[in-house]
């Protein structure tokens, strides 16, 4: 009897740890039927609004997919992202990651007032950017996953923290994986949602300084495939072209799939950024090959860190609100 009783106990104990664990790992309470009763198109109507941007313009499955993530890294997946500069509130969209760089937010406004329509104040501007992340993902041939939803608006936004938390470009692997860590993400994820860059562009600005033997750089980047550098060279002149367009996948840029890691073991990764997971740690090193011989191994590893990703701090129950305008809080 004692023996079944301190069983039952240890049973129960793990029963609640791994509840524990599983509500920390997919962002407390939110779950993917929130909207089924308060707005049960809510899911389509994301879906074809984003559908018919994608098919005007194929990048913007890419730079919707980023926004979800430069939301998620500062204050959590809480819409700060899309607030515009008003009244006390400076825009996240004026950091450095951010300006003249993120785009995709008229299409998060159309999104928004269609829902408005349908259902007035229900659906949140975050669960949005989440939604069409995954559906951006989809669109040009990535994985699906279900998105757990019911995230709130955030009433403020933090420039600091956009500087701060995104990783940069030039950023060492450490610190980027630093700044992952500080998000509660780990290596593999690090690696998997990386592969994000299998789509979209990056401005010349974003990675010239592997291009050139600046000064304070001592020797040409060797992680950087020559011949492919002086192919870049030319339209990323020592100085000015700036905004000058590059493929993140020049294999591939618009179709969702792994080139993205082939080319990093080929040292034709894009961005400094890219290159390190390759180049300047062996488990990140593994991951890459392993992703670049297992499409369908990436596939799962990105929708989960996907899941995570979208976990990350998510206002809930009362807390923030439901914005009537992705650009603004409800009264100021
Ligand atoms: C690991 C650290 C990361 C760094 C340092 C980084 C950096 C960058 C940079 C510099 C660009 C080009 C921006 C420009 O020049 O305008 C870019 C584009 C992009 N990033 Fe990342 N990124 C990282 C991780 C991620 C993650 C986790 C995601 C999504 C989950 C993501 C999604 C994208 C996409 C889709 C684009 C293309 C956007 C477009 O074409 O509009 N990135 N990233
Ligand atoms: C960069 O953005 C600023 C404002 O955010 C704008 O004034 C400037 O013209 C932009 N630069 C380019 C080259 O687009
Ligand atoms: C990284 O790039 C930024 C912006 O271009 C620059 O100010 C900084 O000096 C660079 N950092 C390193 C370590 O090269
Ligand atoms: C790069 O610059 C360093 C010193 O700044 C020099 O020693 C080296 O030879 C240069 N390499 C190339 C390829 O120009």
């Amino acid at each position: 009897m004692a023996l079944s009783i301190s069983f039952l106990m240890i049973l129960s104990l793990f029963a609640s740890a791994s509840l524990c664990f599983s509500q920390k790992s997919n962002g407390g309470y939110l779950y993917p039927q929130f909207y089924d009763l308060s707005c049960p198109k809510a899911q389509e109507i994301v879906k074809s609004v984003v559908a018919q941007a994608v098919a005007k313009e194929t990048r913007m499955a890419a730079s919707l997919l980023r926004l979800h993530f430069h939301d998620c890294f500062v204050k959590g997946c809480d819409g700060s992202l899309l607030l515009d500069s008003i009244g006390t509130i400076i825009s996240e969209k004026t950091s450095n990651p951010n300006r003249n760089s993120t785009r995709g937010f008229e299409v998060i406004d159309e999104i928004k007032s269609a829902l408005e329509k349908e259902c007035p104040e229900t659906v949140s501007c975050a669960d949005i950017l989440a939604l069409a992340a995954r559906d951006s993902t989809v669109l040009t041939g990535g994985p699906t996953w279900e998105v757990p939803l019911g995230r709130r608006d955030s009433r403020g936004a933090s420039v600091s923290g956009s500087n701060h938390n995104i990783p940069a470009p030039n950023n060492t692997f450490r610190t980027i994986l630093t700044k992952f860590k500080l998000q509660g993400l780990h290596i593999v994820d690090l690696v998997a949602l990386s592969g994000s860059h299998t789509i979209g562009n990056s401005r010349c600005t974003s990675f010239r300084q592997r291009l050139y033997n600046q000064t304070g750089n001592a020797q040409p980047d060797y992680s950087l495939d020559q011949s492919y550098a002086s192919q870049l060279r030319t339209g990323c002149p020592r100085s000015g072209g700036d905004q000058n367009l590059f493929f993140l996948d020049y294999v591939s840029p618009t179709k969702f799939d792994n080139y993205y890691f082939k080319n990093l073991l080929a040292y034709t990764g894009l961005l400094s950024s890219d290159e390190v997971l390759f180049t300047k740690n062996k488990e990140s090193m593994e991951l890459v090959k392993q992703y670049a011989e297992n499409n369908e191994l990436f596939f799962e590893q990105f929708a989960k860190s996907m899941i995570k990703m979208g976990s990350i701090s998510p206002l809930t129950g009362s807390r923030g609100e439901i914005r009537k305008n992705c650009r603004m809080i409800n009264s100021h």
